[in-house]
């Protein structure tokens, strides 16, 4: 199974991704209903943690259509209740998956965390239907810098140095947003597009909220480097939260193709 930083059964994580969900579904929204879906369309989401975005599909696909959700654990989606839903506890990187079968796939900051993130794209391509559509999320974390002067600046400035080293070691990429439309062009999908976001992290509001919880949970792995010290990462999760903090947030990249297909 891939490796994964962010495992369900911490006790902060479900928080996280409600935190999550609420920070980014909105550009996420945006994108997806720009995907032309046909009527009763079959979608996949993969890696949908809490589900906020397979629940919006399954209203937008509506009775006739169909939402296959999946996760490494899907412990979060069972309170989900919408009757054209399948939940499937399922790694993308290696369960049996279905060929030529989705008007559109979409995951959200899940490649980036897997390895063999290359693989998995060109077995997406395979699972959608010709003409389907492939929408993908990831950070890129070249964007993640705090505001000069801010409160806690020095400490967050070594944390992003700090995560540069964790991510990899982990097989996580902190570069995998950018790369995402190129990727797309080289697996043979037309129509590619892409658009980055950023958010600001504002001490207080639920932007830096959703910095400070991650931070809480790669704490550990970041002392690990040597570069700070559990006295720092406190020092940290305390300023994200005063109003002098600030930073920009890693850009997310929405990237989308069509397979060549009627
Ligand atoms: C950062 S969370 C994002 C959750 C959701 N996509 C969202 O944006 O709200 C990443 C999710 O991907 C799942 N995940 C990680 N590796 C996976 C894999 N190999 N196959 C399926 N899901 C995976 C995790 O369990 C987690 O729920």
């Amino acid at each position: 199974m891939a490796a994964y930083l962010f495992e369900h059964d911490w006790d902060d994580e479900r928080d996280r991704l409600d935190v999550l969900e609420q920070v980014f579904d909105p550009a996420s929204r945006d994108c997806l209903g720009r995907v032309p879906l046909p009527p009763g369309g079959q979608c996949l989401e993969i890696g949908s943690g809490a589900g906020s975005i397979a629940r919006w599909l399954c209203d937008r696909v509506g009775p006739t259509g169909r939402v296959v959700a999946t996760d490494l654990d899907t412990g979060f989606l069972e309170a989900l209740t919408e009757s054209n839903l399948e939940v499937r506890r399922h790694d993308i990187v290696a369960d049996d998956l279905e060929t030529d079968a989705f008007d559109l796939i979409h995951a959200r900051l899940v490649l980036e965390h897997i390895p063999q993130r290359d693989h998995v794209v060109r077995r997406l391509v395979r699972a959608l239907r010709p003409g389907g559509w492939l929408v993908l999320e990831d950070f890129d974390w070249s964007s993640f810098v705090p505001a000069p002067g801010c409160t806690g600046g020095d400490l967050m400035a070594t944390a992003v140095e700090a995560l540069h080293l964790v991510f990899p070691a982990a097989g996580a990429a902190t570069d995998f947003g950018r790369a995402l439309p190129l990727d797309f062009r080289a697996v043979g999908l037309v129509e590619v597009g892409a658009e980055g976001r950023v958010h600001v992290g504002l001490g207080g509001t639920p932007v830096a909220t959703w910095w400070r919880m991650t931070l809480a949970k790669l704490g550990p792995p970041m002392i690990g480097t040597g570069l700070m010290t559990g006295t720092d990462v406190d020092e940290l999760l305390r300023a994200c939260e005063d109003p002098g903090f600030c930073c920009l947030l890693p850009t997310l990249v929405t990237a989308w193709g069509r397979r060549p297909g009627p």
